[in-house]
């Protein structure tokens, strides 16, 4: 799956929201704040300053200078003009962006071969449109709250076509984790996992962006649910939202708990590590188990990408528990974004979704403000020290700003 087509694909399950002022604000059921609506009849003067604050002529974003599954020696930091947005475009100004596994994949250039660099990185971003196109502003306005999926998050600022936005009710970082986490977990578990009450659910990298939903769902599912994770503090999460037993493998043996507690197998496994994990959750498979492959991440940062799996018995156990391994790719499953993006919406509205924020407050050098700390967010992330979605906080919030 190229990155173009697959953002094409979810840019595409946004616009069937209706980007404007239906949308998501609709299909949660959260009240918009009241709106000024500003129509420019001037398509030269499309740039509207929000809220007084001047839009400066350059910005910051990051950039894929080199393909390299090394995410420092790939992207640097660039200074360079403020994009202007076309009829059709909004300007946002990025107050979150959030930090994806496959950000490294993609500074490697394993999303689409084709793209050479140098091309911009980030998959998504939220934030306050600060500046639009005529034909934009029939249904946006300056100082309305967007979030996005595309390349190019990693910016201060960032073009948009408004037809591919997702109006929010608020430029909250929690509703940023709905839109790539949340929404894989949803739709993987409903269209693949067959879940039925009373069955066994293990999650592996459970207190992860996407890990925190499968388990949710899961749960609100009937399900007993087992999640891994490499530490007491994540395991104490996972139990505050519902896992019944987490597994923190850094202290007990995965393989021979599993084995031990579990001795019918578990019934489904959503699947993000990969390599030795995986041929673990291959073995505890429960007669006509299904195994979701959401992600490999062991293995991203190594040259190939892909990690050591010795399969060879692969037919034979899947045959003799007449088993299955599915994989899932979140843009192969666009009819089915609109329902899982307003379902998880009202969810977190009524207070029935975790949706787990990680900005890096605890990390070594602090939370992640500004473009650069994106480095250390991945590096955060790949130290396994995340609980919840990575996120960034690109600008602090416009002085005149409540949000
Ligand atoms: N298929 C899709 O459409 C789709 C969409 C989104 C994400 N994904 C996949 O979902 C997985 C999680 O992605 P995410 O962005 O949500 O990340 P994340 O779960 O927030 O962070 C990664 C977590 O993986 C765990 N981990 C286990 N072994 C690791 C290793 N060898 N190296 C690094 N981390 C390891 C760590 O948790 P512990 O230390 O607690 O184990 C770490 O916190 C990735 O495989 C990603 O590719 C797939």
């Amino acid at each position: 799956m190229s990155s173009l087509l697959l953002a094409r694909n979810v840019r595409r399950a946004i616009s069937v929201l209706g980007g404007g002022s239906g949308g998501i604000n609709a299909l949660s059921g959260v009240r918009p704040v009241a709106r000024r609506f500003v129509i420019d009849m001037s398509y030269s003067a499309h740039f509207m300053d929000f809220k007084g604050s001047s839009i400066p002529s350059s910005m910051k974003k990051l950039v894929v200078n080199k393909l390299s599954p090394n995410f420092r020696e790939a992207v640097s930091v660039q200074t360079v003009a403020v994009p202007t947005p076309g009829d059709a475009d909004l300007l946002v100004r990025n107050r979150f962006a959030g930090v994806n596994a496959s950000d490294v994949n993609y500074a490697a250039g394993r999303y689409d071969p084709s793209v050479k660099p140098p091309f911009d990185i980030g998959f998504e971003g939220i934030g306050e449109v600060v500046g639009l196109g005529l034909s934009a502003s029939s249904r946006y306005t300056v100082g309305d709250a967007v979030a996005y999926f595309g390349s190019g998050a990693f910016a201060e600022y960032t073009v948009v076509p408004a037809k591919e936005s997702v109006p929010v009710p608020a430029v909250r970082p929690e509703f940023l984790t709905l839109l790539v986490s949340g929404a894989t977990a949803y739709i993987a578990l409903k269209r693949l996992g067959d879940l039925a009450k009373g069955e066994t659910v293990l999650v592996t990298a459970a207190a992860g962006g996407t890990g925190q939903f499968a388990v949710q769902f899961a749960k609100q599912a009937g399900c007993h649910v087992i999640g891994t994770c490499s530490s007491d503090e994540k395991a104490g999460f996972l139990k505050s939202i519902g896992c019944d037993r987490p597994i923190n493998y850094t202290t007990e043996d995965l393989a021979k708990t599993l084995k031990k507690e579990y001795p019918q197998g578990v019934d489904v496994v959503y699947e993000s590590v990969g390599g030795s994990v995986l041929e673990i959750a291959v073995k505890c498979l429960a007669n006509k188990g299904r195994l979701i492959v959401i992600g490999f991440i062991s293995g991203y940062q190594t040259a190939s990408g892909i990690p050591d799996f010795r399969g060879s018995t692969l037919p034979v156990k899947l045959l003799q528990k007449s088993a299955s391994i599915r994989g899932f790719m979140l843009p192969h499953f666009v009819s089915d974004y609109r329902e899982a993006l307003g379902s998880m919406m009202q969810m977190f509205a009524k207070g029935k979704l975790v949706c787990e924020v990680d900005h890096g407050d605890l990390a070594q050098e602090g939370r992640f403000v500004g473009l650069e700390s994106v480095f250390r967010a991945v590096d955060y992330m790949y130290a396994g020290k995340n609980l919840g979605k990575v996120v960034v906080e690109v600008f602090p919030p416009p002085v005149s700003n409540k949000l």
